[in-house]
């Protein structure tokens, strides 16, 4: 069975509230989803998938969360990322969404296949922005 694996960040609940969403959208006949905090994700949760969701709030200035997020993108610098559907979203508050511009362009430099622009929200999500994350997993779906 194909499978889409989204794994996240998330300190107050909003990035996870876009995780689940996409986690949702890719809920399609035939597609195995798994959905992962990232304290319980490994890089070979991410190789194994035929398409991944990553996300991350913007934290310490327009960077990933540093202990656990960074550590984790860092591993996924390896040649099984390259050719691999990706997409990266997260939930932000007062910044223009540098931290988003600035992962998907070190995805696309570890040769991940970046699928779609990184989906940002601001703050929580909202109906329109949920429904956004949903079309997300349905793309996702599609890989
Ligand atoms: C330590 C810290 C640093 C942050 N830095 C930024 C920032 O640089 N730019 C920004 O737009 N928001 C920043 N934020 C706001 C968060 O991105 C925002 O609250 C987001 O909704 C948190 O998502 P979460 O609920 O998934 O943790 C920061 C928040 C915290 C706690």
């Amino acid at each position: 069975m194909k499978k889409v694996t989204v794994i996240y960040w998330s300190g107050t609940g909003n990035t996870e509230k876009m995780a689940e969403a996409i986690a949702e959208g890719a809920k399609v006949e035939g597609i195995d989803v798994i959905l992962k905090n990232v304290s319980e994700a490994s890089s070979e949760d991410v190789f194994d998938a035929d398409a991944v969701a990553l996300g991350c709030p913007s934290m310490g200035a327009e960077e990933l969360e540093d202990s656990e997020m960074e550590p984790f993108v860092e591993s996924l610098n390896n040649e099984k990322i390259k050719g691999k559907p990706v997409v990266v979203f997260g939930s932000y508050d007062w910044g223009d969404g540098e931290w988003m511009k600035n992962w998907e362009e070190r995805m696309k430099g570890y040769g991940a296949n970046v699928i779609a622009e990184g989906l940002i929200i601001n703050l929580t999500p909202e109906e329109d922005g949920l429904n956004k994350c949903k079309q997300l997993g349905e793309n996702l779906a599609k890989y």
